[in-house]
């Protein structure tokens, strides 16, 4: 039987070391939530980094057969690698660069050699799971080798490779050292995958700049081998959403928060700690809207969850202080006895409480610098069943080619953004009624499954297709 063998640098569970030991917890990020309901069918196997240095062999061993028993394969990092290639060339490299971040980008050499070394490690860990007829599915920007080393041992192999970030114009990866490296690595697979048609033309663009690769209609010759180039928007598990919104936990909570604030308005806020998400830029616009419509104060609360994320890279601990000191100047400028502006929380919450507060918010802030897609914002509408809300949504995320129904701005215009939020606050319930069903019908059809089923016939098409046109 074939089975698919999904790759990714996180593995949707991750390891913690607590005083009694080991413990295990569900990962964040957008592939590890997006994906993690659907890999377990058809004896599938996920192999990754369980999120934790893991030295001991004694641990190694029981780490291993702990994931086993949920279809998990663990790649154990050292700790050289976590520092060189997960925060070095992944996250102070790759991340940067493909968020239109370059300035905050560290070209050093030892990097680079750390991820060739651990992509070979990943491919090591792949072939020896991987049998000749099982499809391998690589994904995101800590992986971008790993597609070509797997074609070099295996090159009959079906490989699908997608990336979870933006893929941002030529002109950001020609300044990339080992641009060409990248390139290559990416197109080991037989289909290339991404969020939005105009990360997929940037990619081809790239390509036809920096390799010299023409496209025809998003298929490039690669030697003998024709690589297809397309766009798949991911979706979610839309009934798990919608069902976990149901449950008597999340409306449990929901009360619990409704009362805490003494049933003020809410707006919600929900990332990643990152740069890229302009949670800075969301407090400044918050704070002008309580400047220019000063009827809100008292009656409104910014409810920001912070997921803590990467705190051994620089960039993000500066950011952590930035959002810190800026939460506690606008609060301290503007409370009173009985209201606080912003209700600030820095860590992870349980899906429950998660969607006890999408059905609480009047208003999601989805309003990222850059963001190949943002699942938070599909999570807020698939959790709001017949409840009224208003989306705000940054026109740099994935996101926005899809939900046209949100209020779609620019989170770099403060003033349009505090606009926005006066706005939502304000539309009629019926307007919200409206836009958030013809956003629900959307997502809903183009949930996680649909996405997984596009993806794998049409890898299994360009299968077909290289051997029509190989006895052509
Ligand atoms: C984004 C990336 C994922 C990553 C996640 C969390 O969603 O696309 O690949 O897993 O962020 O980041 P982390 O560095 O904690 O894995």
């Amino acid at each position: 039987m074939s089975r698919t063998i999904i790759v990714s640098n996180r593995l949707p569970t991750k390891a913690q070391r607590t005083e009694e030991g080991l413990h295990f917890t569900p990962s964040e990020g957008g592939l590890a939530t997006g994906l993690g309901s659907i890999y377990r069918a058809d004896g599938n196997v996920w192999v990754g980094w369980p999120g934790v240095e893991i030295d001991d062999p004694a641990e190694q061993q029981f780490v291993t057969e702990e994931l086993r028993h949920d279809s998990m394969a663990p790649v154990f990092l050292t700790q050289d690698e976590i520092r060189d290639y997960y925060e070095g060339f992944s996250n102070e490299v790759l991340w940067p660069t493909f968020h239109y971040f370059s300035q905050h980008a560290v070209y050093e050499q030892a990097y680079w050699e750390s991820y060739v070394t651990v992509n070979r490690k990943f491919c090591q860990a792949v072939l020896a799971l991987a049998g000749p007829d099982d499809t391998i599915w690589v994904h995101d920007y800590q992986l971008l080798l790993l597609p070509q080393m797997l074609r070099q041992e295996r090159p009959e192999a079906s490989i699908g490779f997608f990336l979870h970030i933006p893929f941002p114009s030529h002109e950001l990866i020609r300044v990339l050292p080992w641009r060409r490296e990248l390139l290559e690595g990416m197109l080991g697979a037989d289909l290339l995958g991404f969020h939005t048609y105009g990360y997929m033309r940037h990619f081809l663009s790239s390509a036809a700049q920096l390799l010299g690769y023409p496209n025809q209609n998003g298929l490039i010759e690669v030697g003998q081998r024709s690589v297809l180039v397309d766009a798949f928007p991911m979706g979610i598990d839309y009934d798990k959403y919608a069902q976990v919104a149901e449950s008597e936990e999340a409306r449990e909570a929901e009360l619990l928060y409704r009362d805490a604030l003494n049933d003020s308005r809410v707006i919600l806020s929900i990332d990643r700690l990152d740069y890229t998400k302009g949670i800075a830029e969301r407090l400044r616009a918050y704070e002008l809207m309580l400047q220019r419509y000063p009827e809100w104060r008292g009656r409104v609360t910014l409810l920001m969850l912070v997921v803590p994320s990467r705190d051994q890279v620089e960039k993000y601990r500066a950011l952590k202080v930035e959002i810190d000191e800026l939460v506690g100047r606008i609060n301290a400028d503007y409370r009173t006895i009985s209201w606080t502006p912003i209700q600030y929380f820095y860590r992870s919450f349980p899906l429950e409480h998660l969607s006890g507060l999408y059905r609480l918010a009047e208003v999601a802030l989805v309003t990222p610098m850059r963001d190949g897609m943002n699942l938070v914002a599909k999570e807020f509408v698939a959790s709001k069943g017949e409840l009224p809300g208003v989306l705000i949504l940054s026109e740099r995320a994935g996101a926005a080619r899809e939900l046209s129904d949100a209020l779609i701005i620019n989170p770099t215009d403060t003033l349009q953004l505090a606009e926005a939020m006066h706005e939502a606050l304000v539309m009629p319930e019926e307007e919200q009624l409206l836009r958030m069903s013809n956003m629900q019908a959307l997502v809903s059809t183009y949930n996680v499954y649909h996405w997984v089923r596009l993806f794998m016939d049409r890898l299994a098409y360009i299968k077909i297709k290289q051997q029509t046109l190989a006895t052509d």
